[in-house]
């Protein structure tokens, strides 16, 4: 797909990687709808954009509360008949074990990662679907292939968004509209300001740039495959818990077990 003058809406614009998703995608003549809750961020954002003469729009909405979803849904589809590209991006997560985190703080996970894209996507799936085109990229995470400790809730919300997604893609064959996730590794954003991390140490080294993955999101707008992981090397990582779980799930348990029993201790 070329991207110019495509109408492209992403959650989560206001910072990390949606942020610079739009950037990504207004380089390539897209036309962008920015959602996230932080008004201020968004106006931000869309001013920078100035430069490459697209046209952007800003909505105030959280994703988790399904009257904001249809009312900015309602909003938009009454200025264009449809959208071409749809990002779920928005998301977050609590760091915690099971035993300490709160059921409001797993819902909450559930309710902006995972429901957030679902009302999404049942809001502007009936105009691509008119249109017989579009791609909705769904942002997950290896936390999607992986149950990790201390991120239990977190991995549940991805786990839930890559089911759906293959899913919605099985019924979407034929129709002109593609589903990719896109899942990226440990991304250095704002994501770990959550007070939650406060005792984690901070990025690896191995961590991604917010640009690296923003360009796994335009290479997902265009891709007939179900999931991009990234790095691709992870793939491997993934295959290989598939394949031998009983090898590889206690190293990893063991691992991210010992962080978060590290943590508790300060
Ligand atoms: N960073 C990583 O290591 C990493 C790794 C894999 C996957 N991911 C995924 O990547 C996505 C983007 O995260 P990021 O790393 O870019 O983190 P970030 O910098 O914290 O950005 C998160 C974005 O989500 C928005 N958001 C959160 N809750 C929302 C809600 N209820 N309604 C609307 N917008 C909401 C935030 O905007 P407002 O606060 O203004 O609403 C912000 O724009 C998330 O889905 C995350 O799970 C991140």
């Amino acid at each position: 797909m070329d991207f110019k003058n495509k109408i492209v809406l992403i959650t989560g614009a206001s910072s990390g990687i949606g942020r610079e998703s739009a950037i990504e995608f207004a380089k390539h003549g897209a036309n962008l709808i920015l959602v996230a809750r932080r008004q201020g961020k968004l106006d931000e954002i869309a001013d920078e954009l100035k430069k490459f003469n697209v046209t952007v729009l800003v909505y105030s909405c959280d994703v988790s509360k399904k009257d904001q979803v249809k009312q900015m849904s309602k909003a938009i589809l009454e200025k264009f008949d449809s959208i071409d590209i749809l990002v779920n991006n928005a998301g977050f997560a609590i760091y915690g074990s099971v035993i300490d985190l709160s059921i409001d703080e797993i819902e909450s996970q559930m309710e902006t990662n995972y429901f957030g894209m679902v009302y999404c996507i049942k809001n502007f799936l009936p105009s691509m679907l008119s249109k017989k085109s579009g791609h909705i990229v769904n942002v997950a995470s290896v936390a999607a292939s992986f149950g990790l400790p201390g991120i239990a809730s977190y991995c549940a919300s991805k786990f839930a968004m890559l089911g759906f997604s293959e899913g919605l893609k099985h019924e979407l064959k034929n129709t002109g509209i593609g589903v990719t996730v896109v899942s990226p590794i440990m991304v250095r954003t704002n994501f770990f300001d959550h007070p939650s991390f406060e005792q984690m140490p901070r990025f690896s080294p191995t961590s991604l740039s917010s640009k690296t993955v923003a360009k796994a999101i335009l290479r997902a707008a265009n891709s007939p495959r179900l999931e991009i992981i990234i790095p691709s090397v992870v793939r491997g990582a993934v295959w290989m818990k598939n394949t031998f779980p009983y090898f590889i799930n206690p190293i990893i348990g063991k691992s991210f077990k010992k962080q978060l029993d590290a943590t508790k201790k300060n």
